[in-house]
């Protein structure tokens, strides 16, 4: 399926709604909600218009990614990473790559823009394929009572993460 990736306008995001609605429907971990946080991220200071990608197929919205910047907080220094929340396909669509497409492509963006590290918080099964690891690992914790399968991290550069160990600091709009 020949789809088309570029940086999300204002007059997609009726459609992104709509299209995160969709996709987070029938997922049972989720609180069905996560079509306003994208909406709470877009006015926020975490926002990074370039890692807001929408994925286009003649013409329409099929899928939806959106990085934006944290904080890693050590003991005595923090760390800027990001976040990776939310990916979303649509229902009927998935299974084609389109999610994977997005994924690599909001890395490119990431690393053109200097960044070096993604956190994410997500699927155990699906992110590892992309180099995601147990962010734990890294001496990373999230500041959710969650299991650490699902709490993920990769390092965009090689040893981004090498010496980076805290907790992860979410803006305060994941919390609203
Ligand atoms: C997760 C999501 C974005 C993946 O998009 P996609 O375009 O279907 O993904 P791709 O086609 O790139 O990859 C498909 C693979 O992902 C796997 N996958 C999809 N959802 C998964 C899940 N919930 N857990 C584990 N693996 C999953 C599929 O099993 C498939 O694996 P295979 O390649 O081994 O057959 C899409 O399923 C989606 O929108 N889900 C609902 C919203 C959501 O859960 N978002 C992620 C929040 S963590």
């Amino acid at each position: 399926m020949k789809i088309t990736i570029r940086q999300e306008t204002r007059e997609d995001h009726k459609e992104v709604f709509s299209l995160i609605e969709k996709a987070f429907e029938k997922e049972p971990y989720s609180d069905h909600r996560e079509q306003f946080l994208v909406e709470r991220l877009r006015k926020s200071s975490a926002f990074i218009p370039q890692l807001s990608l929408v994925a286009e197929a003649k013409g329409v919205v099929v899928g939806y990614i959106l990085v934006t910047a944290l904080k890693i907080k050590g003991e005595r220094e923090e760390f800027d990473s990001l976040a990776l929340a939310p990916v979303a396909v649509l229902p009927e669509l998935h299974g084609k790559g389109i999610g994977a497409q997005l994924i690599e492509e909001a890395h490119r963006k990431a690393i053109e823009l200097g960044y070096t590290s993604v956190i994410l918080l997500g699927h155990a099964a699906y992110y590892p394929r992309f180099g995601y690891r147990q962010a734990h690992t890294f001496g990373i914790t999230l500041p959710f009572e969650v299991p650490k399968e699902n709490c993920m991290a990769i390092e965009l550069v090689a040893d981004a993460l090498k010496g980076v160990q805290g907790v992860v600091a979410y803006p305060q709009e994941f919390y609203e």
